[in-house]
């Protein structure tokens, strides 16, 4: 894997925890210079540990994604490290897991800033570095609930069909203007990171609940190929056909693959900062 990524340097957010950390060691350990971004300052410093430890090159950054001052600040101090930049990776997400009359407008606000808006504030700060790279790719770590909406995730799902929509419209625009950098879209059914503790699928031999290492492995292969759209498991990738169909089918389909039961024993994070 060493020679993979040697020479390149990467963004990751999110890389704390679960797929972030899994991607920023992965890169890390095939060459690349990785700045660790996370809102959770000691988690990112322990991945970068675990990067150093083995050889890797690696930097923590606390930065709240969400919020775009710090995104700028956290953009040139991680530009000093890096010296040029060739991988955004926008992983960082929460989700608040609640049915929409529970949801408090600080939670609803926070899940748009985190999931949805930190991808113009990252992609803004670091678009002109990844312009001035040869091979250069923006990706953004989605969700197969950007594809569907399914009940207890009014928020998250609003917020990652709104990650689909920037990314769709950010890779129109960047080839209409001929620019060599790439996007790529990563829509995952559910990952057992903790981040969604408790859900469960009805049909697990079609829609299993992802193995973080697969996921991760998944991703990292996908930038290296250079390619545009991962929806994960295959599968999944129905969900916007089953979405787009007459209602009444789309309901009975996805109530058929109990899309809208999933959530009812949602558990989630506790922890501070690793959701709401
Ligand atoms: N776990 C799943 O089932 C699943 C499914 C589909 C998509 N996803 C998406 O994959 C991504 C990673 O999820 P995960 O399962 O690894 O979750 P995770 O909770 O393990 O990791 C998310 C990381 O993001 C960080 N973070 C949260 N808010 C932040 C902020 N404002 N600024 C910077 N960092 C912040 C957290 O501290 C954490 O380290 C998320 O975008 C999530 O929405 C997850």
């Amino acid at each position: 894997m060493k020679a993979d990524f040697e020479g390149a340097c990467a963004v990751v957010t999110g890389a704390g925890s679960g797929i972030g950390k899994l991607i920023a060691k992965k890169l890390a350990s095939g060459g690349a210079r990785v700045a660790a971004w996370d809102i959770n300052g000691p988690s990112a410093r322990e991945t970068v540990k675990e990067i150093t430890d083995v050889g890797g090159e690696s930097a923590a950054f606390q930065v709240d994604c969400g919020d775009f001052g710090q995104v700028l600040k956290a953009s040139k101090s991680s530009m000093k490290f890096l010296g040029r930049l060739n991988i955004l990776v926008n992983d960082a997400g929460i989700v608040a897991g609640k049915s929409f009359e529970e949801l408090t407008e600080t939670e609803v606000e926070k899940v748009f800033r985190v999931n949805s808006l930190s991808l113009f504030w990252t992609n803004k700060a670091f678009l002109e570095h990844l312009k001035k790279s040869k091979r250069s790719i923006s990706v953004t770590v989605a969700s197969a609930a950007g594809l569907i909406g399914s009940a207890r995730l009014t928020a998250y799902s609003a917020s990652k069909f709104a990650a689909v929509g920037f990314t769709c419209a950010l890779r129109n625009e960047l080839k209409k203007e001929k620019c060599a950098v790439k996007t790529l879209l990563v829509c995952p059914f559910y990952i057992g990171t903790g981040m969604f503790e408790g859900v469960k699928s009805k049909f697990p031999a079609l829609l299993p609940i992802l193995k973080p290492e697969t996921v991760a492995d998944k991703i990292v292969e996908a930038i290296k190929a250079g390619k545009e759209r991962l929806v994960l498991p295959p599968f999944a990738a129905l969900a916007g056909f089953i979405a787009n169909a007459p209602v009444p089918i789309a309901d009975r389909v996805e109530n058929i693959f109990g899309i809208n039961s999933c959530m009812d024993e949602f558990v989630g994070r506790k922890k501070e900062n690793d959701g709401i």
